[in-house]
């Protein structure tokens, strides 16, 4: 194999599998992406999209009309193969959350019986820890004639296997793709090695090699770094509220201190990876994750401290109208996954008490779910106005159409 002209075979064409897969089909690589869903296959050999992505299209038509990149529901034989299929966590009968390796474990099934000997397996999907040596565990299941050597640990096999977790930010994808760093951990040197030769062919960022496990627990560190730091904003902000101090002056001034960065709080944390990825640790170390696990209930509590924050204001009218602004799960996105402001919204409508009047700006075309209403429309009826996420629009908002109502704030752009 020619480590700058592949044949690359992508699992899951997703928000990560698809914008990889093309890059790599626009870098001159001959890419096969492979997805359960018929659709998005059939959507993509159009030379379309079927995800919310900016310049994804343009990137997907051009790596489709060059011919590098066809979408199948079954893989073939390759030099390289990449999965990038979810991992979520389900929740055990004890309440526990835990992660869900399955698309893992079956993507690896179904590209078993086309790996040879010397091809480079990566994993991309964020990963418990030992995850990619699982992968090895069932390739050698399914594919003894690939063992070269068993110790009693593991067995060696005749391809490589590596971690390289993704840390694009949605909406950034196509830049940060080419931009960021990264990590990438083998389950020995050549792997790593391996997989560092493909990522230079349309990596422009730093390089690091490591272990596999050391690269799992990279990425989930992250994300849990972030989370414990907005835990911390959220729960000052409801000491601040208790102790009649203004969260957001009191933040802005204890970061003049020049070692001091406190994150801003919210209405809790959202999103498919930070508010999953750290019960994957909790999952693996329980015990002794201790700070990492208060992190995660802290910021899942932040919605309801949020909807028994709007009840009682709205004890003080008979027939409240609550003008919920936001339902992203960030700013100027359309992205609605794991969204708390959604989840208060519809926690609001189901409490019964008043009408909800809902606008979400970026909402797509398709949401159906409950009636939205124009900004204008909420800032004229509304009684209380409940303020879930920061987007542009609503940072104009002139402070003197809220004058006359009670204003529930919590990004703290309307002060
Ligand atoms: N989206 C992000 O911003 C982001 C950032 C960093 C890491 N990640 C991680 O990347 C991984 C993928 O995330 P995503 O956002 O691309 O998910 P996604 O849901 O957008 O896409 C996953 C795709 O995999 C397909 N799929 C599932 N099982 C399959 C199988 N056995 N064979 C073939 N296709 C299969 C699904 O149909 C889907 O199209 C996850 O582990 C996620 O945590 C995502």
């Amino acid at each position: 194999m020619h480590k700058n002209r592949q044949k690359i075979v992508v699992i899951g064409l997703g928000y990560i599998g698809l914008p990889t897969a093309s890059m790599l089909a626009t870098k001159g690589h001959q890419v096969l992406g492979v997805d359960v869903n018929e659709s998005a296959v059939n959507t993509i050999n159009q030379g379309s999209i079927h995800i919310v992505e900016p310049d994804l299209d343009i990137l997907v038509r051009s790596a489709v009309h060059s011919g590098n990149l066809k979408a199948s529901l079954v893989p073939e034989e390759a030099d390289t193969f990449i999965l990038a299929v979810p991992t979520p966590f389900s929740t055990s009968d004890h309440g526990l959350k835990i992660p869900d390796i399955s698309y893992i474990e079956a993507a690896t099934r179904s590209i078993a019986p086309f790996l040879r000997e010397g091809n480079l397996v990566i994993l991309e999907s964020t990963s418990p820890v030992g995850t990619t040596e699982r992968i090895g565990q069932i390739i050698a299941e399914l594919r003894p004639d690939l063992v070269t050597s068993r110790s009693s640990q593991q067995a060696n096999l005749a391809i490589h296997l590596a971690h390289c977790p993704e840390r694009v930010l949605p909406g950034h994808i196509l830049r940060e793709l080419v931009d960021n760093d990264r990590i990438i951990g083998g389950v020995n040197r050549a792997a790593a090695e391996t997989a560092r030769d493909l990522y230079k062919t349309f990596c422009n960022g730093g390089i690091f090699l490591t272990d596999s496990k050391t690269a799992e627990m990279a990425k989930l560190v992250e994300n849990s770094s972030r989370d414990v730091s907005i835990a911390f904003a959220n729960e000052l902000s409801i000491i601040c509220d208790k102790l009649g101090i203004n969260v957001w002056e009191l933040i802005e001034l204890a970061n003049k201190h020049p070692r001091v960065n406190i994150l801003q709080p919210g209405p809790g944390v959202g999103g498919h990876c930070i508010a999953v990825d750290p019960w994957f640790i909790v999952a693996a170390a329980p015990d002794e994750a201790r700070l990492i696990r208060t992190a995660r209930e802290v910021n899942d509590a932040k919605p309801n401290w949020v909807l028994d924050k709007v009840k009682s204001k709205a004890d003080r009218f008979k027939n409240p109208v609550i003008g919920c602004l936001g339902l992203a799960f960030k700013a100027n996105i359309d992205d609605l996954r794991e969204s708390p402001a959604l989840e208060i919204t519809r926690k609001l409508i189901k409490a019964d008490i008043g009408q909800v009047m809902a606008c979400e700006p970026n909402a797509s075309d398709d949401f159906c779910e409950f009636a939205l209403f124009d900004l204008s429309d909420v800032l004229q009826k509304a009684d209380i106005i409940l303020l879930l996420v920061d987007h542009n629009e609503f940072k104009q908002i002139d402070n003197e159409l809220l004058k006359e109502k009670v204003l529930i704030d919590t990004r703290g752009i309307l002060r």
